[in-house]
């Protein structure tokens, strides 16, 4: 193919990566006895990732964030069923061509370091099975940049610590050049200056024009790392911000959304009271209601996401 053509394909390409429309996620689980039902974890939710950006997601623990990397990788749990709409590069990303992509083009930083092979040196695991020079020279190379001797290599997981386990992790999801990539809590136990260098990583690569998924607890990484930030609660995406607008409380959009702002230590650290609903009972409406002392009846049902300052949010009372 001429290189004409290529740049002219590449140019025509969406700049939207990764579209996520509706997607709901259930579990057949036994209720008791012999009778079984679905269990709804995730509900109507969007995401959109785009080339040369990265979009973290934040939000509760149990809201959804690893189960939204799983769906789109395609290993969620054999009891689980995905519906909704994944789009991967403007076609639909079906089962056969995540299969196809899984560990390519699309890259998973998985949330725990069980992922890692137990029985298998830590070396042919981030090669993935490749013996030859270059693999070699790239792996020694991945592990110098984040301060790992090649030594390394010959090593199992269960000798090293988990802060070198994470770095691993990172290492063997970004042996290949992928176009996307899911990063599940990347940075936990890691001391600052390689939790940074993780992030510097994210950024040359969204620089190359992949797009990058953050999933982190952590609201100050993802306002220092991030362009989009995606709040995630019981399962659905209540709001899309850009990062700089984190900046100040007051040009963010969902009652949630400034909580999580108002719980940052810089900003008062004020507790939000009560807790996420569990799955099984959800409000019909905007999960947060029950928590929200703006909650009206329009609150209570399904509520439409509505644009605002270059964002989206799904609240019945923001207003332009
Ligand atoms: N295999 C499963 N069967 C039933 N429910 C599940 C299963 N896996 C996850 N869940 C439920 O789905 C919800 C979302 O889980 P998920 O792991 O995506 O949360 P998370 O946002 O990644 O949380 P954390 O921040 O703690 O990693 C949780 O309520 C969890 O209990
Ligand atoms: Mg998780």
């Amino acid at each position: 193919m001429e290189i004409e053509e290529v740049k002219d394909r590449e140019e025509r390409e969406p700049e939207e990566l990764l579209h996520i429309e509706h997607l709901s996620v259930s579990f057949e689980q036994y209720q008791g006895g012999m009778e079984k039902g679905d269990l709804q974890v995730i509900r109507d939710l969007n995401v959109t990732i785009r080339k040369g950006e990265i979009t973290a997601v934040v939000g509760a623990s149990g809201s959804g964030k690893s189960l939204l990397a799983h769906a789109v990788l395609g290993i969620l749990p054999y009891n689980a069923t995905r519906r909704g709409k994944i789009n991967y590069r403007g076609q639909e990303l079906t089962q056969e061509r995540e299969a196809k992509l899984r560990g390519r083009e699309i890259v998973l930083v998985p949330q725990s370091i069980g992922f890692l092979d137990p029985l298998m040196k830590i070396g042919p695991q981030i090669r993935k099975g490749k013996k030859d020079k270059a693999s070699r020279k790239r792996v020694d190379a991945i592990l110098k940049g984040y301060s790992l001797k090649p030594e390394v290599g010959e090593l199992y997981p269960f000798e090293l610590s988990g802060g070198m386990n994470r770095r691993v992790l990172v290492s063997t999801a970004l042996m290949e050049t992928p176009r996307l990539v899911i990063a599940d809590e990347p940075t936990p136990g890691l001391e600052m200056k390689l939790a940074r260098r993780v992030m510097e990583h994210f950024r040359e690569l969204a620089d190359q024009g992949a797009g990058v998924l953050l999933i982190t607890h952590d609201l100050e990484l993802a306002m220092e790392t991030a362009d989009w930030i995606v709040v995630f609660y019981g399962g659905t995406t209540l709001e899309e911000a850009r990062a700089s607008d984190f900046q100040e409380e007051k040009l963010l959009r969902h009652p949630y959304t400034r909580a999580l702002w108002r719980a940052m230590p810089q900003n008062g650290f004020a507790a939000i009271p009560g807790t996420q609903p569990y799955a099984a009972h959800m409000p019909t409406g905007c999960p947060f209601g029950p928590r929200c002392s703006r909650c009206t009846e329009e609150c209570l049902q399904p509520v439409p996401w509505k644009e605002i300052r270059g964002g989206r949010v799904r609240c019945a009372h923001t207003e332009e």
